[in-house]
């Protein structure tokens, strides 16, 4: 039996993967390491309060004493590392807690598996980093993707921390033999996002009647791919992957963010006819500073050598991410109560809240 440390694992795309995880390889123990920030929710992994094989252990992966007790404590033989700050915009606005959780957490979690695994022979560990296309910085349109080799230059600071988190990982590898693996995902999307990132906030927004803040012209593209394709990327690189590799997992499904809010809210009012005019809520606000123009990430490596293909064309993503909120309005109310309030009052005014 496998025990695995999945970090982050009450966050969106953490707790998509120990359910995903609880149903692909049910016999793992799971030890479940989270802060529960903010953006960290209990309630986002309901159904497994009462299954021996998920323990949640709320903590900071940024606490050394912590996380050495736990490989102490359990045979902790796979890292699936996705704690971490990750809202562009709240990194502008207060970046020292990107370094610390993003940098100084990777570090402390190297470090306590590094020493834990001094030695060990009974199964070959591994250490898989969840990283983000945005290290590569910002293509124009007529650039090609971005490939494993495309050189890094990160523009926000959370792009910055989490750089510099992955040429850490990445240290561990050359210098110490340590069996770590990356991968660099592009925009994710589905159930327990929460709602400060695009899809979700236009989705509540609209929900809501209240206006839909598009930043700039609207005409910044992102790559979205369905959180669960990223699930399935993320275990196969964790089983199958090289150490000392990284792989690009994108979704290829380019999208400028006015043409996908518009398509999500027409989505929506296919779903909710007696919602109106939905698009109508659309409003242009002021830019991101900073605002990378372009991510696209070019798939071919982990195609070829480990035969992962995003599954989920973006409009079935869409209609069962809608159909997920949909069906959990009273998750959508309790998140966006409290101190996300404030968040948005400082990030949009008291026009958009
Ligand atoms: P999220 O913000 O929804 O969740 C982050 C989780 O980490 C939360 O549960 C939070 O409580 C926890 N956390 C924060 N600080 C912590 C700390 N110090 N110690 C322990 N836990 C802590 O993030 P997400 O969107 O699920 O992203 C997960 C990972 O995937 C991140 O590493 C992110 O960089 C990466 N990623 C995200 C996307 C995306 O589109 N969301 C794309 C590519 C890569
Ligand atoms: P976001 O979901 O914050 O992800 P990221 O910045 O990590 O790509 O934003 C996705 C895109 O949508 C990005 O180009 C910024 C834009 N955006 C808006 O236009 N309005 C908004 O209110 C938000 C949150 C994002």
């Amino acid at each position: 039996m496998s025990v695995v440390l999945v970090t982050g694992g009450a966050g969106f795309i953490g707790a998509n993967f120990v359910h995903f995880l609880r149903r692909q390889r049910p016999e793992w123990q799971i030890i479940n390491l989270d802060l529960l920030t903010y953006a960290g929710n209990p309630e986002n992994l309901a159904g497994l309060e009462e299954d021996p094989r998920h323990i949640l252990v709320q903590g900071d992966v940024a606490d050394p004493a912590l996380v050495a007790s736990l490989f102490s404590r359990y045979p902790i033989t796979r890292v699936v590392h996705f704690a971490a700050e990750t809202h562009v915009d709240r990194s502008i606005m207060d970046p020292g807690v990107f370094v610390r959780t993003n940098v100084l957490g990777t570090y402390t979690l190297l470090e306590a598996a590094r020493h834990a695994w001094q030695g060990l022979k009974a199964e070959e560990p591994r250490f898989l980093h969840i990283s983000t296309d945005e290290v590569y910085g910002s293509l124009g349109p007529q650039d090609p993707a971005f490939t494993e080799k495309t050189p890094y230059s990160p523009n926000s600071p959370y792009a910055a921390s989490k750089a510099g988190a992955d040429l850490l990982v990445r240290s561990y590898f050359r210098t110490y033999g340590f069996p770590a693996l990356i991968t660099n995902c592009s925009n994710n999307y589905g159930p327990y996002q929460f709602p400060e990132k695009l899809i979700p906030f236009a989705l509540s927004q609209a929900l809501a009647g209240k206006p839909v803040p598009i930043y700039g012209a609207g005409t910044n593209i992102r790559d979205w791919i369905y959180v669960e394709d990223h699930c399935r990327g993320a275990l196969l690189v964790l089983e199958q992957g090289r150490p000392g590799e990284t792989y690009n997992l994108g979704g290829r499904q380019e999208k400028p963010n006015l043409e996908l809010v518009r398509l999500l809210l027409k989505l929506l009012r296919e779903m909710r006819p007696e919602l109106g005019h939905p698009e109508e809520l659309i409003t242009f606000v002021t830019d991101r500073p900073g605002h990378d123009w372009r991510y696209a990430l070019n798939t071919a490596k982990i195609e070829g050598e480990l035969g992962w293909r995003p599954q989920v064309d973006l409009e079935e993503g869409l209609r069962r991410t809608l159909s997920w909120y949909l069906g959990h309005q009273d998750w959508l109310e309790r998140v966006r109560s409290g101190a996300y309030r404030d968040y948005l009052q400082r990030q949009y005014g008291a026009a958009v809240v």
